[in-house]
């Protein structure tokens, strides 16, 4: 071998190991190293031992039973962490507990689901992703972080990042949607929100990545059930957001509940330690789900207790979330030899890594300032950020005649729903600490533009006894107030309906089976189009639904989701045009669920196109199309595409280039979108993938012409050996307003 040759591979090999040692440092490896050094086995343990809080820890102590214990454990430094103690004083109360009187006074974490919000709500996460705006996310998390760390938190249980193309998956209000591309991109804006560029500040908390992984694709779309998937699926649509949010620097991890190809996530270690502690060099640390690690057992996958806390540390699994089993089982099994101590040692390091990088241990207290507590909660820049948030987040999915935007002197408008006047379900199901009823409510955002409409409620949709751990009773018999709603829409000269599902009816533990506007709302709707066919539909929902006949016959429909503390405002502002809608789905809306799961960026299939018999991709009762696609989104303005042009240079970059024009009367945002199809490949490629969009303002009859730089990472694709590969052959790029259309050309990579 050549001496050159022989020295690149030495500088190669250098280059690796320091990169691989750079990753895993911080500036605060000594000091781990140095307190490692003096834990003992039982106080390592303890900082993988997070418990939850479930007393109010500033009242009397439960004389006996599980808070008393827990109360011991804190004292003794057996604990790492606890969630759901938010407060200033509650939190200064156990940091104090631990800081002052256990041996070696390591502070705790405080974790929370800060998950779109803490007091004042942003939209639910699958609102924000409509907006496509990465700044507007961002923002949208940091406010939420000022507000978290402000009552004592400085660890959040967001973003989660799961892609799921199921939308009778309850927990499809909590994603990015059903794209790769999209949810990488908005978990690296939501990180940097919450962490900030300094994670030692007293506004920005640690943030979270889950739940690792696909758990988004469970079966049927029932929640914590069955996953299936081949390699190809994890690598190119599954792990992508992860990998983003290790990019972006994410402090933490959390297991999903689900299995993966037989093995579950929680004692997969593959997946935890094989690609994510290895291959992408995290340097933070994984928190099971809430018993993950308990629920081994019942997966069929451990024995027991003892059994799943010795399969879930030796797989990856740093931190026990509330299962006790590494408290109870891991000091015992090291000295049997059944985990060896130097696993316990690598998840102790993680953890005091976070603390270290949060700055806990320069200021235990950082985060307990009574005067933060009292100005940031409620903040009238927090509301006026989510309400920036909720307005780009509407997605106007239909516009007839342009109907809307309505006139702010129009008279004579009825407005009909039980979600009009609903000041909870806008706030979404992860609402844990927002005050009840404090959502600005449709009907409240219109008293800002029209005092000439008249409310009427209709039928009771919903039978409110539902609470987050509850499912909601839908009233399907009681057609009491339809008649009185058909009445008064008969002489209205505008009919605005705002129909949808409950704030609970999406989110954890809540599936559904059928995706209709649910209860007696599609007969309330049908009934008043019997009498006036001028109706605007609202939608609030935490979901895709199948809107069918409400799309072959509404002429505006406006998907106004669940947007937050300000969603009143933000649906009046766009129904009454001071606000020109710009969003764009995250995910299809199918016809009918027997097409689910249905997503834009399929494959091919080796029978896609129709024939006159039936042996081809179709069904006999439905089209394979969706209602609504991938990227669809409409303005109260028009744009043209023109001059698409692709140069391909040298070592596969490829520059695309193309001019967006205003064609309309007013300003208004586009989400230019560059979707690429790569023909052949050793795996068989999605028909065409996202892979590049910009949000740009533009007045009226004025034009910008964008260029997107296409590389290795949109080019490529992850291969049977998870190796970005990019192949040579035959592309086509198309870029549009949506998924659907748009300009095409075709180019060669060689
Ligand atoms: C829940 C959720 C997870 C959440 C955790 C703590 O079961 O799956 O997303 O962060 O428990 O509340």
């Amino acid at each position: 071998m050549k001496i050159e040759n022989l020295v690149k591979i030495i500088l190669l090999i250098l280059a690796f190991t320091i990169n691989k040692n750079a990753m895993a440092q911080s500036k605060y490896e000594s000091q781990i190293d140095a307190l490692l050094a003096k834990m003992t086995l039982e106080e390592k343990v303890g900082q993988m031992n997070q418990y939850n809080g479930f007393w109010d820890v500033t009242g009397p102590l439960p004389e006996n039973g599980d808070a008393s214990l827990k109360y011991e454990h804190l004292k003794k430094g057996w604990v790492g962490s606890m969630l759901n103690v938010h407060g200033v004083e509650q939190v200064r109360e156990l940091q104090k507990l631990v800081v002052e009187e256990s041996r070696l006074g390591i502070p705790l974490l405080f974790g929370f689901d800060v998950i779109h919000g803490y007091k004042v709500q942003a939209p639910i996460p699958l609102a924000e992703s409509a907006s496509w705006d990465l700044d507007a996310i961002q923002k949208s998390a940091s406010i939420a972080a000022d507000e978290a760390s402000a009552v004592g938190l400085n660890w959040t249980f967001a973003p989660m990042v799961d892609i799921s193309r199921d939308a009778r998956w309850g927990r499809v209000m909590e994603g990015g949607g059903e794209d790769p591309f999209l949810g990488s991109k908005i978990a690296e804006a939501r990180i940097k929100g919450f962490q900030g560029t300094d994670l030692s500040a007293p506004n920005t908390i640690a943030a979270c990545a889950k739940h690792f992984a696909a758990y988004g694709f469970a079966e049927a779309g029932k929640d914590y059930n069955t996953v299936d998937i081949g390699t190809n699926t994890l690598y190119n649509m599954v792990l992508p957001p992860f990998k983003a949010a290790v990019n972006a620097d994410v402090k933490t991890f959390m297991n999903a509940f689900n299995i993966i190809n037989g093995v579950p996530a929680t004692g997969n270690s593959m997946l935890l330690q094989t690609i994510l502690k290895e291959k992408w060099n995290f340097n933070g640390f994984v928190v099971s789900d809430w018993d993950s690690i308990g629920e081994l057992a019942a997966h069929g996958f451990a024995t027991d207790l003892e059994n799943a806390a010795q399969l879930a540390v030796n797989a990856g699994s740093d931190m026990d979330m509330q299962a006790t089993a590494y408290i109870k089982h891991l000091t015992n099994l090291v000295k049997l030899g059944k985990v060896d101590e130097a696993k316990i040692d690598d998840a102790v390091k993680r953890i005091l890594r976070v603390k270290f990088e949060l700055g806990l241990f320069d200021d235990p207290f950082k985060y307990c300032n009574p005067e933060r507590e009292k100005t940031s909660l409620n903040h009238k820049d927090h509301h006026q950020g989510v309400l920036e948030m909720a307005k780009k987040s509407i997605v106007l999915l239909k516009n007839e005649n342009n109907l809307l935007p309505l006139s702010k002197q129009q008279k004579n408008i009825v407005v009909i729903g039980d979600l009009a006047d609903d000041k909870n379900s806008p706030l979404g199901s992860w609402r844990l600490a927002s005050d009840d009823n404090t959502a600005i409510s449709v009907l409240e955002g219109f008293n800002a533009y029209s005092t000439d409409y008249t409310f009427v409620q209709g039928p009771k949709v919903f039978d409110d006894n539902s609470d987050f751990l509850h499912h909601v009773t839908i009233n399907s018999t009681d057609k009491t107030g339809i008649s009185e709603a058909v009445e008064a829409a008969k002489n209205a000269e505008i009919v605005v309906m705002v129909l949808g599902e409950h704030g609970f009816m999406s989110g954890e533990g809540r599936s559904r089976t059928k995706l209709d506007l649910p209860g007696l709302q599609p007969e309330l709707l049908k009934a008043v189009y019997e009498v006036n066919k001028n109706i605007v539909l609202v939608l609030m929902n935490g979901r895709p639904l199948t809107l069918t006949w409400e799309d072959e016959h509404i002429p505006a429909i406006v998907e106004a989701w669940q947007l937050g503390s300000q969603s009143g405002n933000a649906i009046a502002q766009v129904v009454f045009g001071d606000y020109n809608p710009s969003g764009k789905l995250p995910m299809s809306f199918p016809r009918s669920v027997g097409q689910l799961p249905l997503y834009y960026n399929h494959y091919s299939t080796g029978r896609p196109d129709k024939k006159p018999i039936v042996f081809w991709t179709h069904y006999a009762d439905e089209k394979n199309s969706p209602v609504y696609p991938f990227g669809h989104g409409l303005s109260y303005t028009t744009f043209e595409y023109n001059d698409l042009s692709v140069k391909v240079g040298d070592s596969d970059v490829v520059d695309v280039t193309v001019t967006v024009t205003n064609t309309g009367n007013v300003a208004g945002e586009e989400v230019i979108q560059l979707y690429l199809r790569d023909h052949v490949a050793s795996v068989v490629r999605p028909v065409k993938e996202l892979k590049g969009f910009k949000k740009i303002m533009l007045e009226p009859k004025n034009s910008e012409t964008l260029t997107f730089t296409l590389s290795t990472e949109e080019l490529g694709f992850y291969n049977q050996d998870y190796n970005l590969v990019v192949e040579p052959g035959q592309f086509t790029v198309m870029v549009g307003g949506c998924s659907t259309n748009g300009l095409t050309k075709s180019f060669k990579i060689k």
